[in-house]
């Protein structure tokens, strides 16, 4: 039987959350595929599952004290940080996330944490009121833009009987997880992307002006994923709140879409990868005020002139080796109109966004698409996390493009 973790080196922190019990069950999984596991504890860990009984699955010692190790002597969470390819958090409790987020140094898991070289993924588990809150909520967006995984919780019968989102995610799903990413880890290594994401804003006057309501998070969720699959990325930003934090990821910050062509079309020719996320927009004031325009009685015209499309523009300076993908946003005769963009615009592959679908488009955490091939090929997936969306996109582009090996 092949071990598909054969040779990893991964670190399984566990934390005060009743679904420690199901940690025990992602050790005996990893460990089968050959992973091997050094468990990090918390104090509280151990009052939901005995380290004895971690430590017979893994093989090795659990460790949670900060001073001395189960051998006697020091224990050091940089060394543990720069050994493992991978770390995992599952349980993590409301507590843990809350201290990781903000460099709360109490405890060995949270210290190894802090000092990590390695990816880390984290599997939240709580109560469905308690993840809800908004603290808990910003404390996950401030990993995820820390470059952390989230394996989101799914939704069922919780501990407590109540039934919403909050449990942790299966271990199976976990291990599956834990397997792609090896499996995909250097897929994209060697390989420049260059990314557009967010709004434009299109100056009125001094204080005005016309944007739109894209949040920048698809975009933001291609860079992150990109990153973590070894590219090195571009980010040409519109103004969005979204923050991001990899060493692979230089971010450009812009604000027009004449800001945003310049960008890329400069970046362009050394790219392999281009996907143009960015919301852009399509008319712009023909004059810009240079003062504020005074309010009164009078109907105020507002002239619009066209701007110039970014990716139309890429897709007839792409060379034969560079892959172009746009998103289609329809709102009717969504197929044919996506696939007529993509002729249009010279693009190797694009994304269907569905405004018709609930949860699905600008502002939202989760995206429904349909990406359409130049075989006019269509494949059709679920709603999903835009993080899970990024990851789907990422896996269609590798099987259309030429990658470095
Ligand atoms: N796009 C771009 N530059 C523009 C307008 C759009 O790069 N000035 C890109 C978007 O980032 C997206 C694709 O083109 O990848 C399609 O955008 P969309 O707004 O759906 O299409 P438009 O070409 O603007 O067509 P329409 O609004 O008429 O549907």
């Amino acid at each position: 039987m092949e071990h598909k973790l054969q040779g990893k080196k991964i670190i399984l922190g566990i934390t005060g959350s009743i679904a420690a019990y199901k940690a025990a069950i992602l050790l005996r999984l990893l460990v089968k595929e050959g992973a091997e596991v050094q468990v990090l504890i918390t104090p509280a860990g151990k009052e939901f599952i005995t380290p004895v009984t971690l430590s017979a699955l893994s093989g090795k010692p659990v460790e949670s004290e900060f001073f001395v190790n189960s051998n006697g002597s020091w224990n050091s969470h940089v060394d543990l940080g720069i050994w493992a390819d991978l770390m995992i958090i599952a349980p993590c409790s409301a507590n843990t996330l809350g201290k990781m987020a903000n460099a709360i140094a109490d405890n060995l898991l949270i210290t190894t944490y802090l000092s990590a070289k390695c990816p880390v993924f984290i599997a939240p588990a709580m109560d469905l009121d308690m993840y809800a809150h908004p603290a808990n909520q910003r404390n996950i967006d401030i990993l995820r833009s820390y470059g952390n995984r989230i394996i989101e919780p799914a939704s069922g019968e919780l501990a407590s009987g109540l039934y919403g989102k909050g449990r942790m995610e299966e271990p199976e799903v976990i291990l599956a997880k834990t397997v792609e990413f090896f499996e995909t880890k250097q897929a994209y290594s060697g390989v420049k992307a260059l990314i557009t994401a967010g709004p434009t804003y299109e100056a009125i006057d001094p204080v005005r002006f016309i944007g739109n309501y894209s949040s920048g998070k698809m975009g933001y969720a291609l860079a992150h994923e990109l990153a973590l699959q070894g590219a090195e990325v571009y980010l040409v930003s519109g103004p969005s709140s979204q923050t991001i934090n990899h060493p692979n990821i230089r971010r450009i910050d812009v604000t027009s879409a004449d800001d945003m062509f310049r960008e890329s079309v400069q970046l362009f020719p050394s790219m392999d990868l281009s996907i143009m996320a960015a919301a852009v927009a399509d008319f712009t004031p023909e004059v810009q005020h240079n003062q504020k325009i005074k309010s009164g009685n009078d109907i105020l015209t507002l002239k619009l002139k066209p701007t110039r499309d970014i990716a139309a523009e890429l897709g007839q300076l792409k060379n034969s080796e560079q892959f172009l993908v746009g998103f289609a946003l329809e709102t009717e005769n969504e197929l044919e109109n996506a696939q007529k963009k993509m002729e249009k615009k010279n693009l190797d592959l694009i994304v269907l966004n569905s405004l018709n679908v609930p949860g699905a488009g600008f502002n939202t955490d989760t995206n429904q698409v349909k990406i359409i091939d130049r075989n006019n090929n269509v494949i059709s997936f679920e709603l999903k996390s835009k993080q899970e969306v990024a990851a789907d996109i990422l896996s269609q582009i590798r099987k259309s493009m030429i990658l470095p090996t």
